[in-house]
């Protein structure tokens, strides 16, 4: 079947053929019609995580397609059901394996489209909003906010009742965070604070701007590193706002499985209340540009990549 695999090199991704996925026992196996490319592909793909992806190695974990053979021990849909997953790789191809833990069923009426947005940048978004806590009449600064993960978070913390400031480049990066309800800044110099709650994914300077901006007893969750720019911390600084949380956030510490989640994901756009922005849609063929627009700041919200 056609992937596009790691080259280990320069081009990043090569289209090649490869061999069908092997599922395991627990494992579905989907034909792939949406897949989305997360900034944190681009890492892996570019080894900001350490080891740069293996050669030949095929990338992808947000699907959405239908099943064509269900797992061997009876667990998750049947062949036939529209769905959206969460695969832990192989998704940039025609067909993938993925744990039932891991797949939820899809209505007719959300385009393939759209669900590829909700595994990496849905699941963060729901999980980041429940590391932070209570949210009504709280106030919360999210950093990044212009990506697939911030669009979500905003749209979700406003309906959750929080006050909510977005940093984004520029006017075109912040204009549906602003329709979601957001007080959007250009800059985080111009984000007045105090905040009871900071989503920070820029790093850098940014992280230190923005904690400077936390109020006391506030949240910190700190959850990437869009700038690959490390942090600096200044313990005498933090006194402003101590006795203050910080959270380091990986999506996958969970106590909920991603099945689970995507469901309630799935309900909520099914319910017109999740817009994910789909910023590019594409043909999977064009998988190397996005990557490339992704990495330089390009596309707003998410990119999908159509079969
Ligand atoms: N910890 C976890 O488990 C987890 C899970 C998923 C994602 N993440 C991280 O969460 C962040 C958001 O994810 P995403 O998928 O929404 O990414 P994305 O779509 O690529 O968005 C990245 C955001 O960072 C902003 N940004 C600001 N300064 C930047 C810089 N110097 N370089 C690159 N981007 C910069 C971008 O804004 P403009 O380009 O508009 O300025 C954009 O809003 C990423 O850092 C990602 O790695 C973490």
């Amino acid at each position: 079947m056609k992937a596009w695999t790691a080259s280990g090199d320069a081009a990043v991704i090569v289209p090649a053929e490869v061999g069908e996925p092997v599922p395991a026992a627990h494992e579905a196996i989907l034909e792939v019609e949406a897949y989305s490319v997360n900034r944190g592909d681009w890492f892996a793909l570019t080894g900001a995580y350490g080891e740069s992806a293996a050669a030949g190695t095929v990338p992808g974990q947000d699907v959405a397609g239908r099943v064509v053979a269900a797992a061997a021990d009876g667990t998750g849909p049947a062949v036939g059901t529209r769905v959206v997953a969460h695969a832990t790789g192989g998704g940039w191809a025609e067909r993938v394996a993925v744990p039932t833990t891991a797949i939820a069923a899809l209505p007719e009426r959300i385009p393939a489209t759209v669900a590829a947005t909700l595994p990496l940048a849905g699941l963060t978004a729901l999980r980041l909003l429940r590391r932070a806590g209570r949210l009504a009449g709280r106030r919360l600064l999210i950093t990044g906010a212009s990506g697939g993960v911030g669009h979500l978070v905003v749209e979700l913390a406003v309906a959750a009742g929080a006050t909510v400031t977005a940093v984004a480049a520029n006017a075109e990066r912040g204009q549906r965070l602003a329709e979601f309800g957001a007080q959007v800044r250009y800059d985080i110099t111009a984000a007045a604070g105090p905040f009871d709650v900071i989503l920070e994914s820029v790093g850098g300077d940014t992280f230190t701007a923005a904690v400077d901006r936390l109020a006391p007893g506030g949240t910190v969750v700190w959850f990437g590193q869009a700038s690959r720019e490390p942090i600096r911390l200044d313990f005498f600084r933090l006194f402003a706002a101590t006795p203050l949380t910080l959270h380091h956030f990986a999506h996958w510490i969970s106590d909920t499985t991603d099945a689970a989640d995507l469901a309630e994901l799935v309900e909520l756009v099914a319910a017109d209340a999740v817009h994910p922005e789909l910023g590019r849609i594409t043909d999977w063929a064009d998988t190397p540009t996005v990557l490339t627009d992704l990495a330089h700041r390009r596309i707003r919200g998410n990119a999908v990549l159509t079969r």
